[in-house]
């Protein structure tokens, strides 16, 4: 293990919306004077050797232990303390940059990649977070998390939790989530609550849960949102610290897009980076309350959400307030998609080799339309967050494949050899 010789920045648990400072509570989730969300405040003051670091990480990236390997755990000055043998890894965050062919050409752009978080333990982005918060609930003797969840969030603590022998307890919404993300939590041994109302119903019953009894691992939860800051710190340091001009990510819950821009923010106030990326949240149009808000100025109205890219169908997502702030401190932006977009949009990345699930390619459908309205220009480097891997939504994908949609790719049907080898025959001469 690498040790940074470096005094850690302190980190301060706050509400993010009264400014209380919270005692430290490893259980706090919800401000003690107004219930608000808890955020872990970065004092930069200290003098921090961002050069120094720098190089601490890059000697990390060849060691092999795991909290030096770990995307996350590399960062772990920057992060909440914890004794390292309390840290509960799958070796998570060290995620891939692809640059994006087919999906530049898509949008009209010139530079642009996909940072893939779909390649995580547990194939979506939501390990980065869920590392920390299921390490410091076990170091703290939780023996039960507990998440609402549109899939991912529950599969996630599913195998985390396992991990760290604790019993998982996730609600879902019945009949709302893919067939893979369901078949990861009960596979992970997680207990599943499937309830007849939505994620926001959902996410209400375990605000209200006592949270001595139950560690409640969603975004509200500031760990997660601090596990999550390490995919700005990853994509900066597999860019060699260039700061690219636009990252675009889908919105949901609003966690990681404020996680992210935690995440930036901080790189820039410890000397990491000379300046932030601009951040683009991209909703789908039948779950949008957060453009509304950012648009009017005026707080967020929940709205009942209806999309295909059910990882993203979210109706009242509690971190608006945070990702607002972030958005704004970016001289960001706040977009919706038709759900048609995401479809195609999804296709295009797979022909790119990459693939990912529907509400990821909001990203990309959001980058083609930021283009077209001139916001982001085709010289600008943009970075495509892709939130969950192409295998936790296959029914989603047969199902634009078997339809007359524009990038559709139809099985061909053949009754017998001599039309098969006729067929064969066709390719072979238009390869
Ligand atoms: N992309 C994917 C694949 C997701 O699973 C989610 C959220 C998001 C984007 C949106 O991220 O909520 O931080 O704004 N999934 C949560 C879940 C809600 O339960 O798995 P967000």
């Amino acid at each position: 293990m690498i040790s940074a010789a470096l005094p850690p920045p302190q980190l301060q648990l706050r509400c993010s919306e009264c400014a209380a400072a919270q005692s430290e509570r490893d259980a706090a989730v919800f401000c003690e004077a107004c219930g608000g969300l808890l955020a872990f405040e970065l004092d930069s003051s200290a003098r921090f050797d961002g050069a120094r670091y720098r190089d601490v990480l890059a000697e990390r990236r060849r060691s092999n232990e795991v909290i030096d390997r770990s995307g996350v755990w590399r960062f772990r000055e920057l992060l909440p303390a914890i004794a390292s043998e309390k840290i509960v890894s799958l070796r998570e965050g060290d995620v891939p940059l692809y640059e994006a062919r087919g999906g530049a050409t898509y949008a009209n752009a010139k530079r642009v990649r996909y940072m893939h978080l779909g390649m995580n333990p547990t194939a979506s982005f939501k390990d980065f977070g869920m590392t920390v918060a299921i390490s410091h609930a076990k170091a703290r003797g939780a023996r039960l998390a507990v998440c609402a969840s549109t899939g991912n969030t529950s599969a996630s603590m599913a195998a985390y939790a396992a991990r760290a022998e604790m019993t998982a307890v996730v609600l879902v919404p019945d009949n709302g989530i893919s067939e893979a993300k369901l078949a990861q939590t009960l596979d992970y041994g997680a207990r599943v609550v499937a309830i007849g109302g939505d994620f926001d119903a959902a996410l209400e019953i375990v605000r209200s849960l006592d949270v001595e009894r139950f560690a409640i691992v969603n975004s509200v939860n500031p760990l997660r949102i601090e596990g999550q800051k390490t995919t700005a710190l990853i994509l900066l340091e597999s860019s060699g610290w260039r700061v690219p001009d636009w990252v675009i990510l889908p919105g949901g819950n609003l966690g990681n897009s404020s996680a992210i821009g935690k995440g930036f923010r901080e790189a820039h106030a410890l000397g990491l980076i000379d300046r932030i990326p601009r951040l683009a949240v991209v909703q789908a149009a039948g779950a949008a309350p957060f453009v509304r808000a950012f648009e009017s100025g005026d707080p967020l109205v929940p709205v009942h959400a209806e999309t295909t890219a059910t990882a993203i169908k979210i109706g009242a997502p509690a971190s608006w307030r945070k990702s607002l702030a972030e958005v704004h401190a970016s001289n960001g932006i706040v977009i919706a998609v038709p759900d048609d977009a995401i479809a195609d949009a999804r296709a295009v990345i797979g022909i790119d080799g990459i693939g990912c699930e529907p509400a990821s390619a909001a990203s990309l459908a959001g980058l083609r339309v930021l283009v077209e309205r001139g916001v982001v220009t085709p010289d600008d480097d943009v970075v495509l967050m892709l939130t969950g891997h192409m295998l936790k939504d296959t029914a989603y994908a047969a199902a634009y494949h078997a339809s007359a949609a524009p990038f559709a790719n139809a099985i061909a049907r053949v009754a017998n050899a001599d039309e098969a080898l006729r067929h064969l025959d066709r390719l072979a001469r238009d390869a």
